[in-house]
């Protein structure tokens, strides 16, 4: 139990509402909170960068009121910098973009500032075929790095094994502050492969909110 305990001091377990009840997400996210999340992870989809659609500004504003935890919102839109404000104004805490939806360098240096200005954190995702080292010249200048570990778009899919591999070589490269997330096919076997290979954080959406007990859940992720 201990042990668990100072895990969890060191690995942030953010549940994916992806996978949550929709018809009653305060009470969704209450219950991961008392289960031990410390953060909400908010998969925005456009259509567009992912075959997909979710949800976007209004629920991340509306869950800024139900609750006290970190925002963890994850991107997937094309022109990203054309949203940095709003989702930054709604009260998300994190904002991950995409590098894949960024043209150039240049531009992915603009959404970091962009989020950086509204004093937010700044994270940078890459797809299971994008290089860690396209990323390197911005390990310094974000909070998180988030690997894929499947296709984003959608919650449920299996977890891509090789993309873990990954981890190890951007922790190599980063600044010991920088936190290193997963997110994908995250349960409690995947969770410790990637929590040896380096990573602090871990996404999991359908492993936690289809189980019958989220404690025991995030538990197992440990
Ligand atoms: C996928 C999303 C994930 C998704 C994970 O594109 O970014 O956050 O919710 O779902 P699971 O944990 O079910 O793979
Ligand atoms: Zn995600």
């Amino acid at each position: 139990m201990y042990d668990r305990i100072r895990i969890m001091e060191k690995l942030i377990i953010s549940p994916s509402i992806l996978s949550a009840d929709f018809s009653k997400l305060a009470e969704e996210i209450t219950a991961v909170k008392n289960a031990g999340a410390q953060w909400i992870h908010i998969d925005v989809m456009d259509g567009h960068f992912v075959p997909n659609i979710t949800i976007g500004v209004p629920v991340v504003k509306s869950l800024r009121k139900a609750t006290d935890l970190i925002l963890d919102t994850h991107l997937m839109i094309e022109n990203p910098e054309k949203y940095i404000k709003s989702f930054a104004e709604a009260g998300s805490d994190i904002i991950t973009f995409h590098y894949e939806a960024c043209k150039d360098t240049e531009h992915v240096g603009n959404v970091i500032s962009m989020i950086k200005d509204f004093g937010k954190k700044a994270g940078i995702s890459i797809k299971p075929h994008t290089e860690p080292k396209e990323i390197f010249p911005f390990l310094s200048d974000v909070d998180l790095i988030l690997v894929m570990t499947v296709e984003p778009g959608f919650g449920g899919q299996e977890f891509m094994h090789d993309c873990a591999l990954k981890i190890p070589q951007i922790k190599e490269k980063a600044p010991e502050a920088l936190i290193i997330q997963v997110d994908g096919g995250i349960n409690n076997l995947t969770s410790k492969i990637c929590t040896s290979l380096g990573a602090n954080s871990l996404v999991a959406g359908s492993y936690i909110y289809k189980s019958a007990n989220y404690e025991k859940a995030i538990q197992s992720l440990l």
